[in-house]
This record gives C-alpha cells, structure tokens and sequence, in this order.
C-alpha cells in the first residue's frame, strides 16, 4: 500500500470537496483511520487529555506524546502521519525545535510535524523544513496558549486580531509549511485565508470553507465522560456503550 505523501496532501487543496483529517493516538484507532482511508492522521497533543487526562494540552510531555506516534505509526500503513510537538518543545530555540521534530520522525515515524503560532515561530519553521521535516502550521486558537488567551475562545472576531491571523497564516506559507490548521476563526477569515494561501487549510471550528476538516477521534466517536467542544461532529456514543458492555461482563462473572 503507497504511502501519502506531503505532495498529495498540497494537491487537495485543487479539489471541489473538502477532505477529511482526524487525530489518532494508538495502534488500533490509526488500524480503523487508515483502513477508512483518512489520508492524514495527526498524533495531536489533545492526547493530553483524551490519553492522559491532564487538563490541558499543556503537561503533555515529548516522551509521552513520541510513545503514541510510534504505537500510530505502525497501525498505519496509508495514512501520512503528523506529530503534535509539545508546548515547550520548540518555543525555546531553533537547535530544541530540530532535534525534538528530529525524534518524532526518526524514532516515531511521523512524516511531518505540527507547531502552533505563525509570525513568531517562522524562523523554526523554516528551519525545519531546511533540515527535510515537513511542517503543519496552526493559527487561531492555539490550545497550547490557554492562559495567554484567558481560556478557550473564538480567536479573530475583531479586524486587530483577524490581521494577525492572516499575518501568521501568510507567514507560515513563506517558511513552506505545506498546509495549516485554523482553529475557531469565523468562517469569513477562514474563507479568506484559504483563499489568499496556496497550501491548503484544514478547519476545526472554523465553518465550512476550509480545504479540509478536521476532528478529534475521541469526540466523532463520543468516547468522553466530557461534554465536548460545540464544534464536534459526533457519530457515536462509545463511551456509554462501552460501559454498558464492561457492566453487563462485571454482572456475568458476578452471577
Ligand atoms: O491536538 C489536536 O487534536 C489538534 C487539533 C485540534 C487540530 O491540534
């Protein structure tokens, strides 16, 4: 089975259709991810919570999220697999951003690496794709910065913000990131970025005029005692129907 490759994914973006991306973070759900031919698979650090159960995106460390890419990595076989790098693992210093991107592909077997921020991380950007790791950017609402933002909200709902936002998207496109996650913008600055960039946009929260979406693979599934975000398309109910099956299995062996 080929490989997705960074090219294919630049290539959806000359497509009539939105195409679909999920995050991943074991070996059986990239097995399903693949085999539902998803061609991306981010290994996000939303593993922080779904995973983890840390409260936010922030405690995830680079072990633990490495531990995750390499268990995805073998489950799948078609899916081109991206890695989240921790908060802290490239902020310092382009020599930290290489080397942790460097063992999320080397020994994790992720093709490409996911940052969040636009302006003020291109220089890492730029230096990684110099050094053959491929980057997705992410702008908007960037998780990692929860207490900078005072908490998890729609980001560029004023022209002050929204110009930042195109500025860091367009930044992100000059140092060759090859696509970028917009993150609860509103759907006319979404529209407005994938139409101004030529890589293409993958939205979560930000309406329908993205390249391509993309969704948490806890929250499609409903596999959370949490109540999820407002943007989550859910298809299932996993989580009370799994403990539904390991009640009816405690009562039979009771019985
Ligand atoms: O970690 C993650 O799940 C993400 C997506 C929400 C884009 O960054």
């Amino acid at each position: 089975m080929k490989k997705i490759t960074i090219q294919h994914i630049k290539n959806l973006k000359s497509l009539k259709t939105s195409f679909p991306t999920i995050t991943a973070y074991d070996y059986m759900s990239a097995k399903i991810v693949d085999e539902a031919e998803i061609p991306l698979i981010l290994v996000g650090d939303s593993a922080s919570m779904m995973i983890y159960g840390y409260d936010t995106t922030i405690p995830i460390s680079m072990e633990e999220i490495l531990l995750l890419t390499k268990a995805v990595s073998r489950g799948s076989k078609r899916s081109l697999i991206v890695a989240d790098m921790p908060f802290l693992s490239y902020q310092p210093s382009i020599e930290e951003t290489i080397k942790n991107a460097g063992k999320l592909m080397k020994e994790g077997g992720a093709a490409a690496v996911k940052l969040e921020g636009g302006v003020r991380i291109k220089q890492n950007v730029y230096a990684l794709v110099e050094h053959g790791i491929p980057v997705l950017g992410h702008v908007g609402l960037t998780p990692q910065s929860y207490h900078q933002m005072s908490g998890y909200k729609v980001q560029g709902k004023n022209n002050q913000e929204a110009k930042q936002i195109i500025d860091d998207a367009c930044a992100l496109e000059e140092a060759s990131a090859f696509g970028i996650v917009l993150e609860c913008i509103p759907e006319a600055l979404a529209e407005k970025i994938t139409n101004t960039l030529t890589i293409p946009t993958i939205g979560i929260g930000s309406g329908k005029k993205c390249d391509g979406q993309i969704q948490v693979f806890h929250d499609i599934l409903g596999y959370s005692s949490d109540k999820p975000p407002g943007h989550a398309m859910q298809y299932d109910s996993l989580y009370s129907s799994v403990l539904k099956s390991v009640k009816k299995y405690k009562s039979d062996i009771e019985s």
